[in-house]
């Protein structure tokens, strides 16, 4: 028989229909992926997994819901002698819709959530185990303190319960004082899980909570006393050696409060369950799940040692663990490039749970608009970040979402009544899946984005409720936070009318994403608001500059276009790459082409946006989303070019600004343009720069522009090339010869203009430096459901009110609605850095840590 023979009879046999081959077929089918899988699986490298620890009295039910979690089904127990651990995994529940709706273009390998669960005896005698486990688990993510709900009934119960969770609490407090020197404090939040709900002489989790609080309030009174006699707890101590490093919570407060343990980052809740259900079923543990899917995938690339970063791969859709302390503390590295002003991902509550289109890191899948998301800190956190930020003279911009709510499942099963304030499905458009092309406003404006498995309930802003819901709420956040401007998200999908009220509530700055490229589309939009990221001109800078091939025409028509389409084009955002687009290095990495888009964004019309990684020439796609790169993997390198020429152009900006009061305001002049270059003139008579940009590239060979009109310089004017610090003279035929090497961005100033600038050695005083946004910061105390209750607030002062001189002043100058009251035309003349990520943008500055 011929090989071809057997090949014929094989394949006949094949696809015979007799029953061993459809075995064989099908075992094929099933067995393949499991291979597959298992080997992908093998390859991966191995990471510490998050630990839980279970601790609480003995007879709580830790073991038995180590039981449950683990194995799916609560086992008889008895009292623990010693520390046992079990790897669990979060269930389908808390992540539905799993691995069969997975989006079509993610390829990566996706499980659900892992991590150790760590069960210790509660016996008194044993307890040296929990503690002992709480001061050296690597990766510990939380703690689950397990209780008797019926057996704190009494009153020794209670006691042995508070004393136990006191004792916990003041170990953790003390982790976070003596880790703040090491600038290890990893925060663990703690959930105390009120066990045993179906018995019914059991106290409900609300009651629990206020027991506990009391009965804690008396424990650390007697505790600090027995110290105090004792002498321990004075000079030497852990956590700061004075008394007050012994009380728990706030110091010298009369009664004790969980909220307290936000001060040292313990976030903790008390949750009612149960673990048996009725016939030794597993009971009520949801509750308990969600708690945990929160702890563990917010961070689930746990840090090995606290040093270590682990690869966060974006690919994934996870949370990468940043925070916003970490945005505070890489403040100088955003403000080292001049930006004064950052743009950070949405602040409030989204769905926590792993969903069929990955993970809420981004921000944009809100669920209650009056809470703020845990896996970017607490509010503490947040209010010093903004004052830190005002504190240097820069503004705060706040991402916000008007279009929509978002619910993890089937859109016909959405529980409204967990959505706030937007409880009801009489607030929403009726399901429509959105077609997401500019060429239909109704359908983007009214069917509903996101996919089937993830849906984003379209608000219908068009109800007079929704918009006094959305004015009041934008009121509070801005009044709350001290938020100096807006971005808004997904403005396309809003009908226009909906801004008017809604901008006139929030009173500050906003600018809206407009996904177009038309710009009579975007006009419309911008009209209303004040601004826009500038999407038309974004991708003529993307098509000018990416290659030698661009030609520079369809840039310049756009920038005069817009001048015709929008009432005031000088407010739109310029910007070249974001989160939701492939960078500019996505396009091409020559270096040149990269620094001549920097230097556009910067000296053009309007007002420059960077996003974050822009100054790494990072290099990320959108499909997968690899542009989301978290920034610790380029070490913060302020050596980079990129970095560098946005912070010198960032100065000329500015003493520009200061110069010129009309700075802003002046629509550039293309006074040069061919297939590879464009010159533009901006500014004033004395206060203009001239910027000639080109798309050859780093291997191109060096050229010369000759400008000679339109520049505004007399002949003879000594100029200075910013960038290399170099002069050119304008010659007596009022012509300037602007060489180019290497296809490097050339920006122009008159020397002797320069002084006060800081720029090419200018020592006559810091002209440009920035004033601190005056802010008052303040608690006051009302009265909320009855309860007096502090509030922190932050409050800026309009700048025009403060700086009769510098930069508030130029910022007021150039300001173009200054008619309106308030801060509204704050950001006008900023530069805006979006350090967008939140998640990433601070990941670096824990593992540098
Ligand atoms: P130690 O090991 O001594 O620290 O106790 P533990 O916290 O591990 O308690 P364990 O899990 O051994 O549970 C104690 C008892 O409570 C067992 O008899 C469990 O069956 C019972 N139990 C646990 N959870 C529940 C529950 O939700 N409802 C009811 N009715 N009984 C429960
Ligand atoms: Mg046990």
């Amino acid at each position: 028989m011929s090989p071809n023979n057997a090949t014929m009879d094989w394949a006949t046999w094949a696809f015979s229909p007799s029953p061993s081959a459809i075995i064989v077929t099908l075992l094929a089918v099933l067995l393949i992926p499991i291979l597959v899988h298992y080997i992908l699986y093998k390859t991966q490298a191995p990471r510490v997994l998050p630990t839980i620890l279970l601790v609480g009295p003995s007879g709580g039910g830790k073991t038995s819901l180590l039981t449950l979690f683990a194995t799916g089904h609560p086992s008889q127990t008895q009292t623990s002698q010693s520390p046992q651990s079990a790897i669990c995994q979060t269930p389908p529940s808390t992540s539905t819709s799993s691995n069969r709706y997975r989006s079509e273009n993610d390829t990566s390998a996706r499980d659900q959530p892992t991590f150790t669960l760590l069960d210790t005896p509660g016996h008194g005698k044993l307890r040296h185990h929990a503690l002992s486990s709480l001061t050296s688990t690597p990766a510990l993510k939380g703690l689950i303190f397990v209780l008797d709900s019926a057996a704190v009934s009494s009153a020794t119960n209670l006691t042995e319960a508070a004393e136990y969770l006191h004792d916990i609490l003041l170990l953790l407090q003390k982790r976070h004082t003596g880790a703040k020197t090491s600038k290890n404090a990893q925060s663990v939040p703690v959930l105390v899980a009120a066990n045993k709900q179906d018995v019914f002489t059991s106290l409900p989790a609300g009651l629990i909570k206020q027991r506990l609080e009391s009965e804690i309030t008396k424990v650390r009174v007697t505790r600090s006393k027995g110290l105090m006699d004792s002498g321990v707890g004075m000079e030497g101590d852990v956590g700061g050696g004075s008394e007050d490093a012994e009380w728990l919570g706030a110091f010298g407060s009369v009664g004790f409060g969980f909220e307290q343990m936000g001060e040292c980052d313990v976030e903790v809740s008390v949750v009612g369950g149960n673990v048996r259900g009725e016939g030794g079923k597993g009971g009520k543990v949801e509750g308990w799940w969600e708690w945990i899917g929160g702890v563990v995938m917010t961070d689930r690339f746990a840090l090995a040692n606290g040093t270590t970063p682990m690869v966060c791969n974006q690919a994934d859709g996870y949370y990468c663990g940043g925070q916003w302390k970490g945005i505070h503390d890489q403040l100088d590295y955003i403000q080292g490039m001049g930006f004064d002003a950052i743009w950070i991902s949405p602040i409030v509550a989204q769905m926590p749970q792993w969903t069929a289109d990955g993970m809420s890191y981004a921000g944009y899948w809100q669920q209650n608009l009056y809470d703020i998301n845990p896996a970017f800190g607490n509010s503490t956190h947040l209010h010093d970040l903004i004052d830190a930020v005002h504190a240097r003279g820069m503004f705060f911009m706040l991402d916000i979402v008007v279009n929509h709510m978002a619910w993890n499942g089937h859109p016909d099963g959405i529980q409204y009544q967990i959505l706030q304030p937007f409880s009801d499905q009489k607030y929403y458009h009726k399901y429509c899946p959105s077609g997401y092309s500019d060429d239909d406003l109704s359908n983007l404006e009214e069917c509903w984005l996101g996919s089937p498995e993830v849906p984003l309930a379209d608000l219908d802003t068009g109800d007079p409720i929704v918009r006094q819901l959305f004015s009041m709420w934008i009121k509070t956040q801005v009044w709350k936070w001290g938020v100096d401007g807006l971005r808004i998200d997904a403005g396309i999908n809003v009908e226009p009318d909906f801004f008017p009220d809604f901008m006139e509530a929030a009173g500050v700055f906003a600018t809206a994403e407009v996904y177009t490229s038309h710009e009579d589309i975007m006009c419309t939009w911008t009209d209303k608001i004040g601004s826009s990221l500038n999407y038309p001109l974004y991708w003529k800078i993307t098509e000018a500059f990416q290659s030698s091939d661009g030609g520079m025409s369809a840039l310049g028509d756009m920038m005069k276009s817009e001048r015709s389409a929008c009432k005031d084009s000088s407010l739109l955002g310029t910007f070249s790459e974001n989160h939701d687009v492939p960078r500019f290095a996505n396009h091409t990495t020559d270096m040149s082409r990269a620094e001549n888009v920097a230097a556009f964004i910067i000296m053009a019309d309007g007002i420059p946006v960077a996003y974050q990684g822009s100054e790494q020439h990072l290099q990320g796609g959108t499909n997968p989303f690899t542009n989301r790169e978290p920034l610790w993997e380029t070490g913060y390198d302020r050596t980079a070019p990129i970095y560098k020429l946005y912070n010198t152009l960032n100065l000329v900006r500015r003493h520009a600004i200061r110069s010129d009061g009309g700075f802003t305001k002046y629509p550039s002049d293309i006074i040069h343009q061919d297939d590879h270059t464009i010159a533009m003139r901006k500014g004033n008579d004395g206060a203009q720069t001239i910027a000639v940009l080109s798309n050859t590239g780093a291997d191109s060979s060096d050229a010369s522009v000759q400008l000679c009109q339109g520049h505004g310089f007399s002949s003879n004017t000594k100029l200075t090339e910013v960038l290399s610090c170099t002069n050119v003279m304008v010659d007596g035929n009022n012509c300037i010869n602007v060489p180019v090497k290497s296809g490097q961005p050339q920006v122009l100033y008159a020397a002797d203009a320069l002084s006060g600038s800081t720029l090419c050695g200018d020592k006559s005083g810091d002209k440009v430096a920035l004033t601190a946004v005056t802010i008052s910061s303040t608690t006051i105390t009302t009265t909320i459901g009855g309860q007096p209750t502090a509030i922190r607030t932050a409050t800026t002062i309009p700048l025009s009110e403060i700086t009769p001189t510098g930069v508030g002043a130029a910022r007021s100058a150039a300001a173009p609605r200054a008619a309106l009251p308030g801060r509204t035309d704050m950001l006008v003349g900023s530069t805006l850095m979006a350090a967008f990520m939140t998640g990433l943008a601070a990941t670096l500055i824990k593992c540098l840590g």
